[in-house]
């Protein structure tokens, strides 16, 4: 497989884009232009680091669309995810007169990913554009699905949209300059995703953990490809979360708390793979995991290059946090609990005490005091 659609047809909520796997840029054009996508002027929007490293290979392997192409760069990091940023990429399309039949391309990773996403859902009240994912995390989860949008203060995705992508393109071969914190970052989600659905592809992920960690390309084609097969099939039935799609937030809730808290210090993979934790661990609690299955989950971190705990923050003030968190529903938290590996479910009804114990799992201090 080197293609995979993502379809739902029917009903207003309809899309249809492929995700492309290939170990290069020279195949975009084409992409673009059998799927009549180049009908006006392209912009690419990256942030300082990927565009450094790739954005003159990309406007170069585009040459063959004979269009106009522009570029808006913004400076690397979660701190620039904001309207500010928006607001400039706003600027420049004005300026360089983008109309709607134009088109943009994110290329990077999810912050890249959901900014572009946005900028595209809004100007002009919508126009469309590709994702070209550069960190394992955005292959394996933020380019696929259509959720964009930015931070608010520290509230994480607080302004976002809806919008699909027209084509996700993915040059594996970018993989092979990330840096070994973001490629472990990358891997929270692809834990988080065989333990909420797949538990063989989740057993897989662990027996390929050398490979992995070496960066061996047809597996870590193999498993972002299954990350994305997953991620597509609930997209497909639910595209905007009003049901199966929130199983894709296991991790998230004590997640997003931790990483406002951190002040971003902490990568949004690491902070899934922590939320993953207290998670599994309220889960352990309810008799819904083993034992072993807990500390599974626990120790996998550890060889992926995960934390098992975070320091330096008060249970308290982790537990007050989840409470700003978008999972909310008429004041109680749409929980995600592991029902077994492979298995996630939903919960409304998971208590404060339950998250505190679920967050003492997780908050380092509290062991260096024993
Ligand atoms: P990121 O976009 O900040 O990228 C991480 C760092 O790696 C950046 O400094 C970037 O410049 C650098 N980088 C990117 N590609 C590189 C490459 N190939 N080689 C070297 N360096 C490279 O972070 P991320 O982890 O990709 O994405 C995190 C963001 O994604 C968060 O904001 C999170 O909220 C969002 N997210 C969105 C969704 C969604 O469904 N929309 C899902 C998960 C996460
Ligand atoms: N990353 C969660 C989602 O796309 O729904």
């Amino acid at each position: 497989m080197n293609k995979l659609e993502v379809k739902r047809a029917g009903n207003a909520a309809e899309f249809s884009y492929d995700i492309i796997w290939e170990e290069g840029f020279e195949k975009l054009t084409e992409a673009i232009r059998s799927r009549k996508l180049a009908k006006g002027k392209i912009c690419i929007i990256s942030d300082s680091t990927v565009a450094e490293l790739y954005l003159e290979n990309l406007k170069e392997a585009l040459q063959g669309l004979d269009t106009t192409i522009t570029s808006f760069v913004f400076p690397a990091g979660e701190a620039s995810k904001n309207l500010d940023t928006v607001k400039a990429a706003y600027s420049h399309l004005i300026e360089a007169h983008f109309e709607r039949k134009d088109l943009l391309i994110a290329l990077g990773g999810g912050v890249v990913g959901d900014l572009t996403g946005f900028t595209a859902a809004t100007y002009l009240r919508g126009i469309d554009f590709i994702q070209v994912p550069t960190t394992l995390l955005a292959q394996v989860d933020s380019s696929v699905g259509g959720k964009t949008g930015v931070d608010f203060d520290s509230y994480k995705n607080m302004v976002g949209a809806f919008l699909q992508p027209r084509l996700v393109y993915m040059n594996m071969q970018t993989l092979h300059t990330l840096p070994d914190s973001q490629f472990a970052s990358g891997m929270g989600e692809v834990l988080k995703t065989g333990l909420l659905q797949d538990a063989k592809f989740y057993g897989w992920t662990i027996n390929h953990m050398d490979a992995i960690e070496e960066r061996i390309s047809p597996v870590l084609v193999k498993m972002v490809q299954k990350c994305c097969s997953i991620k597509a099939a609930i997209v497909e039935e639910d595209p905007k979360e009003h049901g199966v799609r929130a199983l894709l937030n296991l991790g998230h809730t004590v997640g997003h708390a931790v990483e406002k808290l951190k002040n971003f210090e902490l990568l949004h993979g690491q902070c899934v793979a922590l939320g993953t934790i207290a998670a599994a661990y309220i889960s352990f609690r309810r008799g819904m995991l083993t034992d072993e299955e807990f500390y599974e989950i626990r120790d996998m971190n550890v060889g992926f290059g995960l934390p098992i705990t975070v320091d330096g923050l008060k249970s308290e003030d982790i537990l007050q946090a989840t409470k700003s968190d978008k999972k909310m529903e008429q004041g109680s938290i749409r929980f995600v609990l592991l029902d077994g590996i492979g298995h996630a479910v939903v919960s409304h009804e998971v208590t404060d005490a339950e998250l505190l114990d679920g967050i003492n799992c997780i908050n380092g201090d509290l062991y260096d005091e024993n």
